[in-house]
């Protein structure tokens, strides 16, 4: 991973950043693809957007690395930030494949457009996915705004919230019977 040179991205990126959290997680969470703190350090969602979205795991009683692993779309950063191409997002896909594989999350949670289209491979809109409960291999697959959009659109956070909720119901009903 770390030397792959799959599509361009490699030629701008710091180092790739696979993933983090619990390799045993029940929850596993997907975004978009490393941004400029995330290139730097290595880890996913560490900038303003992670700080967001570990206080939204907080808020539905999960902790970073506890139960949940966090991996993104494509794991090598977009240069300025741009939303990654369907052929970049297509290379990292089987990189995404593994990591599901190996997890076996009982839940995975879609942050943002590219990352719902690379478990859906379909074209997805976020508004019209939310609340619905999709599959990804006999994994339940839930879509939700990814928390940087949720920065610049705060009045969409109870939106978001409201997804958390039915994520972690979906959770709990695949501890019943
Ligand atoms: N945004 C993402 O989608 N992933 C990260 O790792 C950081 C910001």
């Amino acid at each position: 991973m770390h030397q792959c040179q799959a599509c361009g991205l490699c030629a701008q990126r710091t180092q790739a950043v696979p993933g983090v959290g619990d390799r045993n997680a029940d929850w596993m969470l997907v975004g978009e693809g490393p941004g400029a703190e995330e290139d730097r350090r290595g880890e996913p969602f560490v900038g303003q957007a992670g700080k967001l979205l570990d206080a939204m795991l907080h808020a539905i009683g999960l902790e970073r690395g506890h139960d949940v692993y966090i991996a993104n779309a494509v794991k090598c950063r977009p240069p300025m930030n741009r939303t990654p191409e369907a052929a970049e997002v297509a290379a990292c896909l089987p990189y995404l494949a593994r990591q599901v594989e190996l997890v076996q999350p009982k839940l995975l949670l879609a942050l943002g457009r590219p990352a719902a289209q690379a478990l859906l491979q379909t074209d997805v809109r976020i508004n019209a996915a939310r609340g619905r409960l999709f599959e990804y291999r006999g994994i339940p697959v839930i879509v939700t705004y990814h928390p940087a959009y949720l920065l610049r659109n705060p009045a969409d956070k109870a939106k978001a919230w409201e997804d958390l909720c039915f994520a972690r119901r979906t959770m709990a009903a695949q501890f019943i019977g």
